[in-house]
């Protein structure tokens, strides 16, 4: 099992050979771990994925079933009295109801004997979207529409169960790569109302906040009541991240982030990136409005949006070649897109030839003389040649001309 050390004041994790946390530059510790303990007479804990804020995530095994499994131990203060653990067994029941490709599956939870909550999900083997915009930079634009119209399937199918994600960030959003396509899976459904705790907002009682400001809606930032615009609000963050490779809004203390979620405008997505087509930026920004009223009603609406943004672009010369149930369904759009590529244009980030020209503006170009004809180099050369051979031709002329007199 890798090591891992982790951040005790922002709880992140990393491989052992880092010293100090890259969010708030704090010294890094030895994780303990709980690797080979049995869980619930069940679930025996292989190896540690990663921490975050609310506990630990294991690679583990059914016993009995002999199956893989990913299972989140919440920290003790998450399962300590009889009010949390009534929270806990609500949340974990209303994530086991959501039914979607696109949304990890909760398979189970409890409480073991010892007294430790605990969540069981089918495991993923993705890497995380924070890591591939820390890898790539900015998205091409129709890699980040397939990403962000997958997310938004997710959390549209928990808004139809009555879940509201509320903390939709990078870390939570992992990518598995098939041989043809990418497949978003979101993590942690309705899981922070339980940060929430007995403050009943993001705010503990010594009045910080929980959780990434970054990726949370002016209305979460002033503790409001939320409804699933708030979501709506953090996958255009998402989006706008993925398009710009920054978030919209950011500052030096998480004061300063919660208020510009609150009162500052986000730079147009055209200034930092101006080969997104403008509909689709127009379409984010929209998401990103201040008041939830001013934004799509609903992430299905933001969806739709961003399908038409993407299918105007394509025009009607390109053919659609999807077939993952889970990939947007643009079929119903009169221009048919191709929107993913192989699993090998996928990795790199590069859109398939046959995309939009803007979509596929941040693709890589062939560099002129990989396209040059195998004749140029040729032509380039004959000159020369026939220097040489006039050349040649003189020293022959001049040695006959020698012997004949
Ligand atoms: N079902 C899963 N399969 C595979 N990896 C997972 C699964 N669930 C979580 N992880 C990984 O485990 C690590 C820790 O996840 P965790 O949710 O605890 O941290 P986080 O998302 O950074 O913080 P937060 O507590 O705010 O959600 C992350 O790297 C995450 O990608
Ligand atoms: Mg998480």
């Amino acid at each position: 099992m890798p090591e891992l050390k982790k951040c005790n004041s922002c709880g992140k994790t990393y491989p052992h050979t880092q010293s100090f946390c890259i969010e708030d530059g704090a010294p890094l510790a030895f994780i303990d771990t709980l690797v080979g303990f049995l869980l619930d007479g069940r679930y025996r804990l292989d190896s540690l994925i990663g921490a975050g804020g609310m506990g630990e995530v294991y690679q583990a095994t059914h016993i009995h079933l002999d199956t893989e499994v990913a299972i989140k131990l919440l920290k003790p203060e998450f399962g300590s009295d009889q009010t949390a653990l009534k929270r806990f067994r609500l949340e974990a029941k209303a994530a086991g109801r959501i039914q979607h490709p696109n949304a990890v599956r909760v398979t189970d939870f409890g409480v073991s004997p010892e007294g430790m909550a605990y969540l069981v999900m089918e495991r993923i083997h993705g890497q995380s979207l924070s890591a591939l915009i820390r890898q790539t930079g900015q998205l091409a634009p129709a890699r980040a529409v397939n990403i962000a119209i997958q997310i938004c399937r997710a959390v549209e199918a928990a808004h139809n169960s009555g879940v509201i994600h509320r903390d939709l960030k990078p870390d939570n959003i992992l990518i598995e790569t098939g041989p043809a396509s990418e497949r978003v899976k979101v993590l942690d459904f309705g899981i922070a109302k339980l940060k929430e705790g007995k403050t009943g907002g993001l705010l503990t009682q010594e009045g910080m906040i929980i959780g990434t400001p970054q990726y949370m809606s002016p209305e979460q930032c002033q503790c409001r009541p939320l409804d699933p615009r708030s979501d709506l609000y953090s996958i255009g963050i998402l989006l706008y991240e993925m398009l710009t490779g920054k978030v919209p809004l950011d500052g030096e203390s998480t004061l300063q982030v919660v208020y510009s979620q609150r009162y500052e405008k986000p730079r147009p997505i055209n200034q930092l990136s101006p080969h997104v087509p403008p509909e689709l930026a127009e379409t984010v920004m929209r998401a990103l409005e201040k008041e939830p009223e001013q934004r799509q009603s609903s992430v299905s609406e933001f969806r739709e949006e961003l399908e038409r943004a993407f299918a105007a672009t394509a025009g009607d010369s390109v053919a659609s070649t999807m077939h993952d149930e889970t990939l947007p369904d643009l079929s119903r759009h009169s221009a048919k897109t191709e929107l993913l590529t192989t699993a090998g244009n996928a990795a790199s980030g590069s859109p398939s030839a046959s995309l939009p020209e803007s979509f596929a503006s941040s693709a890589p170009t062939t560099p002129p003389n990989e396209s040059a004809s195998p004749a140029a180099p040729a032509n380039n050369q004959s000159p020369l040649l026939y220097l040489a051979l006039a050349l040649v031709v003189f020293v022959l002329l001049a040695l006959v001309f020698y012997f004949v007199r």
